[in-house]
Formats: structure tokens, sequence, C-alpha cells
């Protein structure tokens, strides 16, 4: 099963990202799971307590320097030696590597990495770029699950609604798509919120208080996917995760 979290940048997209691989590896115990950075400018490791390999962005710039191997074969071997195992996830950082000499684009590798990686594990995290590239058929086609994150923001619902077209464009099923509010305070306006979802026209799955223990983690530098299970955030996501994976 292959989730992708997409979303404006800032919305909490890593956040829902961490949380739902540890939920996931609490709830399925045996099951293999991939976490994957796919946002260039994402901290997914960090959220994650693990340290990245080499990104397969500069697997593919040191390709250049590879004679007289097929472009494909040096790229599984490859990722194979650069995922990070732990004990309860796998790690793999797309990065960035787009420079001079590169045989391809990061974004074509993702989907090679995706279909390559699907058949070795029960469960695909994508961390998405806020930037809406991922969400071309390469990586979208391939989900079974698309979660939208937004906070309160205006701009938030609108990237919502933008990558809800770009992802139906691209032939992902409307109702695999969910959308995740993040970041909801008590005081929060709720007649706006209501009619900001009800125009997405996208089906609202969670709702994730705002948490201090979110916020207290970020600010320390402590990963994420250790917060106390008390948390707000880790409850509505173990919420989530039973949902999507029953
Ligand atoms: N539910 C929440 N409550 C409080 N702060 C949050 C919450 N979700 C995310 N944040 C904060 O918002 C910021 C952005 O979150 P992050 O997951 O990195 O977003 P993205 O990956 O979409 O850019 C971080 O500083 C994080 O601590
Ligand atoms: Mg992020």
């Amino acid at each position: 099963m292959i989730i992708v979290i997409a979303g404006k940048g800032g919305v909490g997209k890593t956040m829902v990202s961490s949380l739902l691989v540890r939920c996931i590896a609490e709830l399925k115990e045996d099951a293999k799971i991939l976490a994957i950075d796919a946002d260039p400018a994402s901290n997914f490791a960090d959220a994650l307590g693990t340290k990245p390999s080499m990104s397969i962005g500069e697997l593919i710039e040191n390709f250049a320097n590879v004679k007289k191997v097929n472009f494909l074969d040096y790229l599984q071997q490859k990722i194979s030696e650069n995922t990070t195992h732990t004990e309860k996830f796998d790690f793999i950082e797309m990065g960035q590597g787009e420079g001079a000499g590169c045989y391809c684009s990061v974004n074509d590798v993702l989907r090679f990495v995706l279909e390559e990686k699907q058949k070795n594990y029960k469960f695909v995290i994508v961390d998405c770029a806020a930037g809406l590239e991922h969400l071309s058929r390469k990586t979208t086609t391939g989900a079974d699950v698309l979660l939208i994150v937004t906070d309160l923001c205006e701009a938030g619902f609108r990237s919502a609604e933008t990558i809800k077209k770009i992802a139906v464009n691209a032939g992902v099923k409307e109702d695999t798509m969910f959308l995740v509010i993040n970041k909801v305070k008590n005081e929060e306006n709720l007649k706006i919120l209501k009619e900001r979802i009800a125009n997405t026209k996208i089906l609202e799955i969670c709702r994730i208080p705002y948490d201090e223990n979110v916020a207290e983690y970020n600010a320390c530098a402590i990963p994420l996917i250790n917060l106390p299970p008390y948390s707000k955030a880790y409850i509505k996501i173990m919420e989530l995760a039973k949902f999507l994976i029953g």
C-alpha cells in the first residue's frame, strides 16, 4: 500500500508522515514499512530520528562517473545499498540532483523506486515536496491513498484544491483522496472552516488539533516519532492509521 502525503509547505506533512510510520509500525508489528522523503527541503529523517545514507539525487549524479553499467541496474543496486534500515522501518531520501550531466531527474526516478519497492514492502509512506512536481503521473498513479494536508490558512486550502486537480488529471481516483486538517485551535471559526472544507470537495478524514508537544519537539529538535502517546497529534493519527489499514 502506497500512502502519499501532499500539501503546502509548513502545513504538517512531515509531522503526519512520521507519526503515520510510527502508528502503522505499532498496528502491524511484522509489516515491512518504507518511508520515502520526496521533499528536497524536508526533515523527514529528523522527524523519524534516523540518518539518511546517500540520497537518490546523489546516486544519480554519481552515475556520471560510472562506466559501462546499465543505469537501471546501477540504480537498483545503489538504492538497496543506500536504504537506511531501522528496527521498525526502512528509509530512503530522494534529495536533489539535477546538476549538469545527470542522466535523469529525481522525479523520474521516484516512480521507479516506488515500483521496485512496492514489491518488498507492505507499506510505503511518501512525504512529498510542497511543490506540485511530485504529483505528476509519476508518483500518484501508484498511490493507494493520497492524503492532502492543510492547516487553517486559506493558502493551504487553495493548494489542496490544486493538488486534487493535478491528481485527478493524473488518473488518481477521487475516492482515494482525503483531506487532513491540521493545527486546529479551539478558538477557530468553525463556520469558515466548514465552508473551506466544503469548497475543496475532498472528503475530510482527520482533524488534528494544535499540539504543543509537536511544537516543542520541533523547537528542541527531538524526533517527532517519539512524541508521548497522550499527544493529541499522535492520538488522531493513530485513528487515521486504523482507518486506512484496518
Ligand atoms: N498539530 C500541530 N500542532 C502544533 N504544531 C504543528 C502541528 N503540526 C505541525 N506543526 C508545526 O508546523 C511546522 C511545520 O510542520 P511540518 O510537518 O514540517 O510541515 P511540512 O512538512 O508540511 O512543511 C513545524 O514547526 C511543526 O512543529
Ligand atoms: Mg516537510
